[in-house]
């Protein structure tokens, strides 16, 4: 299901679930002119690289192309993190979202319920109202049958 993950891909890398995490400091560090002293945390985001031209031509759109072949170039999309802290449950996030895709597609056609509801980060990023869906059947579901 190569061309169904570079779609998920490039929608996390447009909205990245998770909108950034944290490291320390372990000694001080110089790093493009700035210094950042010994303890001190810093904030890391997706968005930064997800969204820089330098990493991802017209990075505004959507273009799940931007993930065959190479791919982008390593520690440019991080939706998961990376280095050794990098998220655990990629694999399986994976399949989840993949499993997800695919029974969607097949069974249904789907529109949103408020077409105006926007997306907001906390820690992640969450639809307000929970973004309710009205689901289509292509046809009467036998569920034996489809799946
Ligand atoms: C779309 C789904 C998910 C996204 C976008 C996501 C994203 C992330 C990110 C950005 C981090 C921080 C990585 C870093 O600091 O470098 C993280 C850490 C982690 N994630 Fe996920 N995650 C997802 C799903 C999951 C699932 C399904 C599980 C478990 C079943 C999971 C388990 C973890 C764990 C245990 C860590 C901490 C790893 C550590 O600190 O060593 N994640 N995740």
């Amino acid at each position: 299901m190569k061309y169904s993950w570079n779609v998920a891909s490039e929608v996390m890398r447009l909205f990245p679930p998770v909108d950034g995490t944290y490291r320390q400091a372990l000694k001080d560090i110089h790093y493009a002119g700035y210094t950042i002293p010994k303890n001190w945390k810093l904030r890391w985001i997706p968005a930064s690289t997800h969204m820089d031209p330098a990493y991802f031509r017209n990075p505004e759109a959507f273009d799940a192309s931007r993930f065959e072949g190479e791919g982008p170039i390593p520690y440019s999309y991080v939706p998961f993190g990376g280095g050794p802290r990098m998220c655990l449950g990629i694999e399986f996030a994976r399949l989840e979202i993949l499993v997800f895709m695919h029974h969607i597609v097949k069974l249904f056609k789907w529109d949103l319920v408020n077409s105006d509801e926007n997306f907001k980060y906390g820690t992640l990023l969450e639809p307000p109202k929970g973004l309710p869906i009205r689901l289509h059947p292509h046809t009467t579901i036998d569920s034996d049958k489809r799946l």
